[in-house]
């Protein structure tokens, strides 16, 4: 057997899997996230850690396998997010998460400096949930702290360091810092200097696939798992949740719909976007992904229900959407709660309803939110495609891939085959499939998504409802002008 952990923003996921890639067992717990002042977003990494241990030991009750026959271990983790470490290796400071929108000035000044060099270095712009803003924001707000840094973190690295005792960042991790230099995987000696960050707050770089320790006494003894099981090191959420889903092949892109929503394709060798689109390390070795983000993609349908249907199930609020035709009625929403990043980079943005009707029911409503969650990324689809990205099809995950009328409406959008997976599990699966080639039984991601990673239903879109979607699509893209002005 092989565990994989995934640290999400809103709760920790530890998976147990087979050698046949079946899920033996899953547990959940989940924490806190603060929000001290508008825009922050902090996490106790505490929290973590005590959450973690408290599943595994679930896991581990629950499942009846032997510890010794659990021969690795591996992370995938919400990226960004900024843990700062003292001499002694404790936590200075709750974590700053990939959420948190307090450091417009940090990225200004960041450009400022640096421009299109840091894009050539880190592939990357500067953006408020990228980590280099939040060590700035420190570095100018909380001066002391900084002083007593010795180390920097990304939240799975921190996750893995408390279980193993050894400090550590994987280049996927690495590669959403803004400090990486992405094609030479290593840290930027240019970027560091720029902003005075000592290179010995940054820890040594790891692959994913990297054995890099055991777990320590007491984990061992709090969850019941063997000293022999291997740790290894893990990657990004989003490198994960394409491991999981088999996007291991240029062609093969990925529609996910958390929290946040994502676009993402593979790809074999270096590109240089010029910034437009995120470019990191992926946890195939040698090998990256291109993606887009909707900040507020999930989190959009969440606040909708919430504010018009907080007692109701979610499938009791989602069982109308499919009586609403392609379009809402003539009602279009843009998913700006939080602002937007791909492809506005604007976190004082926010989002609309436009077009509403006197007949319009909360149906209209919902169906419209999907359909402007998809439409945005759409804009992310549209720009891997004038990067003259091919894609095949899209395996898509998440909340986006639980209703079928939501698949249907992204192929449409998309207008490309979409794909779900069968008994999807999401990164904690791309974590376990990492444990799975770390312990050798696999000689690479590509033959262990042959055995574990299986296809269910294809989505081929509608060419009359994708022709009509087209048309909208058009005038969701000027209402980002247009109503700019309102933020
Ligand atoms: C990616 C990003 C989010 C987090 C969510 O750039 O910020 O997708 O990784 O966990």
């Amino acid at each position: 057997y092989v565990i994989g952990i995934d640290l999400g923003t809103g709760s920790v996921k530890a998976l147990l899997v087979n050698q046949e890639g079946q899920v033996c067992g899953e547990v959940s717990k989940s924490y806190s996230l603060h929000h001290k002042q508008p825009g922050y977003s902090e996490q106790d990494p505490e929290d973590w850690y005590e959450q973690t241990i408290n599943s595994l030991h679930e896991l581990m009750q629950h499942s009846n396998v032997d510890p010794q026959d659990i021969e690795g271990i591996s992370f995938s983790g919400q990226m960004h997010g900024l843990v700062l470490l003292d001499d002694d290796g404790q936590v200075l400071r709750p974590a700053i998460l990939w959420n948190d929108t307090r450091t417009t000035q940090q990225c200004r000044r960041i450009m400022n400096t640096l421009g299109t060099k840091l894009i050539k270095i880190s592939k990357n712009t500067a953006l408020e949930g990228f980590t280099l803003p939040k060590i700035l924001w420190v570095q100018e707000h909380e001066p002391e702290i900084y002083h007593r840094t010795s180390c920097f973190l990304t939240p799975k690295d921190y996750l893995r360091y408390r279980l193993t005792g050894h400090l550590h960042m994987d280049v996927t991790d690495a590669a959403g810092t803004l400090l990486l230099d992405v094609a030479r995987k290593e840290w930027s000696k240019d970027i560091c200097e720029a902003f005075g960050i000592d290179m010995k707050l940054c820890p040594s770089l790891v692959e994913s696939l990297d054995y890099v320790g055991e777990l320590l006494p007491e984990v061992t003894s709090r969850t019941h798992l063997s000293s022999d099981t291997k740790v290894f090191a893990g990657g990004a959420d989003n490198a994960c949740g394409a491991v999981g889903a088999g996007i291991l092949s240029n062609g093969d892109a990925l529609c996910s719909i958390g929290t946040s929503g994502v676009i993402l394709s593979y790809d074999e060798g270096i590109k240089d976007l010029e910034g437009r689109l995120h470019f990191f390390n992926h946890s195939d070795p040698s090998s990256y992904y291109t993606m887009g983000v909707t900040l507020a993609a999930g989190y959009s349908l969440d606040w909708l229900k919430k504010t018009v249907a907080p007692e109701e199930s979610y499938e009791h609020f989602m069982s109308e959407v499919s009586k609403v035709s392609a379009g809402s009625g003539g009602l279009l929403f843009t998913p700006y709660l939080v602002g937007e990043r791909t492809p506005h980079a604007d976190s004082m943005i926010r989002g609309s309803f436009i077009g509403l009707d006197g007949s319009h029911r909360r149906e209209h409503l919902i169906r419209a939110v999907m359909e402007g969650i998809t439409f945005s990324l759409n804009e992310s689809l549209v720009m891997l495609h004038e990067m003259g990205t091919e894609v095949n099809r899209i395996v898509s995950i998440g909340g986006g891939a639980k209703s079928d009328v939501w698949l249907q409406m992204q192929a449409d959008i998309f207008q490309a085959p979409v794909v779900k997976l069968s008994n999807e599990q999401g990164p904690a699966f791309g974590a376990a499939m990492l444990a799975a080639v770390g312990s050798g039984w696999f000689e690479n991601l590509h033959a262990c998504a042959e055995r574990f990673v299986k296809y269910d239903r294809r989505f081929e879109p509608d060419p009359e409802i994708a022709n009509t979607y087209q048309g909208l699509f058009g005038i969701y893209q000027s209402i980002y002008a247009s109503t700019k002005g309102l933020s």
